[in-house]
């Protein structure tokens, strides 16, 4: 996901940027299907298009499809992913573009799934011509967080945290710190619109008592569902569970009989402790969620770092200044850090005063290469 660039601006063909376009509408609201858009061009005009906007709604193809109506014969149809040809909740899209008459079908990249791959050749055996883009890059970054939970059974990990200049989470141990401002909250409200989940650990949910919502929300808002996670059992009073904005996931490696009865639309989900944060993450995938945005304190992140499950940091920088007496970021005795500069950043920018910086793990071709 890029915060400050726009990836489709780079996408030669009027119709693929649309379709990049599109998809973008959908992204966040899917899960566990992948976010697609569709159009349908004749004589180098748009006749048609859609997005896919939620699962068991209708696919990107079948709306644009169903948009163009009758022009769709013979048409140049342009689509982000492969379209799928097996029966899931919705029928398979290949049916409806070659029920369509259509002419031409150009792909932004091939559907890695067993299930729903194989489209491209079932549309060129009914003789409709197929292309795939040259250049897939932007559509496979597009849905990078999808494929990487459909090849590992877990989301993508997306670590938030707020640091002072001197590089601090907060001002005092233990208490909640205003050390972000109002373009870090901006483009935290982004943040959680494209996430599956938003996940904080059990302290951070004592101390501050986040809602963890996007705000301000409409009637078509996605609200990600929202986890707690510890090693122990959750806390059994937090604002998130009474306020009825949208559907809360306790997540604890204790197995041992509770006699907590979590209130309506709280669930409480286990882990094996001994597969540490993977097994969470596992038991996070298994429910669906593609893609989880980690709101850390000191804590998390330290563990998350050290198991190194994080896929991609945001940093936000505020401008202050806490102080050598505050909490640092990386805890736990023993820790002598480790300066291989193991992130690069990928894409920085400025919001509202706020500095955000997004960083990535570096690949082992990159290691080699410093
Ligand atoms: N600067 C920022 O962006 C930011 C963001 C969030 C919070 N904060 C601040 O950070 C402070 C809290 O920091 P913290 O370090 O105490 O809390 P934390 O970051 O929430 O991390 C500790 C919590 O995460 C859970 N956790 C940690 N490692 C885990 C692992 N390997 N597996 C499962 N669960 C794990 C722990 O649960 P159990 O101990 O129950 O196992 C623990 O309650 C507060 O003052 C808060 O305001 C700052």
């Amino acid at each position: 996901m890029n915060l400050f660039s726009d990836p489709s601006l780079g996408i030669d063909s009027l119709g693929m940027r649309r379709a990049y376009q599109l998809a973008e509408r959908g992204r966040g609201l899917t899960a566990p299907n992948p976010f697609v858009g569709c159009v349908v061009m004749r004589d180098e005009r748009i006749v048609g298009e859609g997005y896919h906007h939620r699962a068991g709604e209708p696919h990107a193809e079948a709306l644009a499809l169903s948009a163009a109506g009758e022009a769709a014969r013979g048409a140049h149809v342009f689509v982000t992913l492969e379209p799928c040809s097996h029966h899931g909740r919705t029928p398979p899209c290949v049916d409806a573009l070659i029920a369509a008459g259509v002419a031409r079908v150009s792909i932004g990249m091939p559907d890695p799934t067993a299930a729903a791959g194989g489209g491209a050749i079932r549309l060129r055996e009914a003789g409709i011509e197929v292309d795939f883009e040259l250049d897939s890059s932007p559509f496979e970054a597009q849905l990078e967080e999808w494929t990487s939970w459909v090849r590992r059974g877990r989301p993508w990990v997306r670590v938030k945290t707020a640091l002072s200049l001197d590089g601090r989470p907060g001002t005092t141990a233990g208490a909640r710190s205003a050390i972000s401002g109002s373009g870090s909250l901006e483009v935290t409200m982004r943040l959680r619109s494209a996430a599956d989940a938003v996940l904080v650990g059990a302290a951070t949910a004592l101390i501050d008592d986040p809602r963890l919502t996007v705000r301000p929300a409409n009637e078509t808002s996605h609200q990600p569902l929202r986890v707690v996670l510890s090693r122990e059992h959750c806390p059994e009073e937090l604002k998130m569970f009474t306020d009825g904005a949208g559907r809360v996931l306790c997540l604890s490696a204790l197995a041992d009989p509770h006699d907590w009865s979590p209130p309506q639309g709280v669930e409480v989900a286990h882990y094996s402790a001994d597969e540490g944060l993977r097994g969470a993450l596992h038991a996070l995938g298994e429910r669906g969620v593609t893609s989880v945005l980690v709101e850390a304190g000191p804590g998390l992140f330290s563990s998350m770092w050290r198991e190194g499950v994080i896929d991609e940091l945001v940093i936000y920088h505020a401008g202050g200044v806490a102080g050598s007496t505050a909490p640092v970021l990386m805890v736990d005795a023993g820790d002598d850090g480790d300066l291989n500069r193991s992130m690069r950043a990928v894409e920085a920018g400025v919001v509202g005063g706020d500095a955000i910086t997004i960083w990535r793990p570096r690949s082992a071709e990159e290691f080699q290469r410093m």
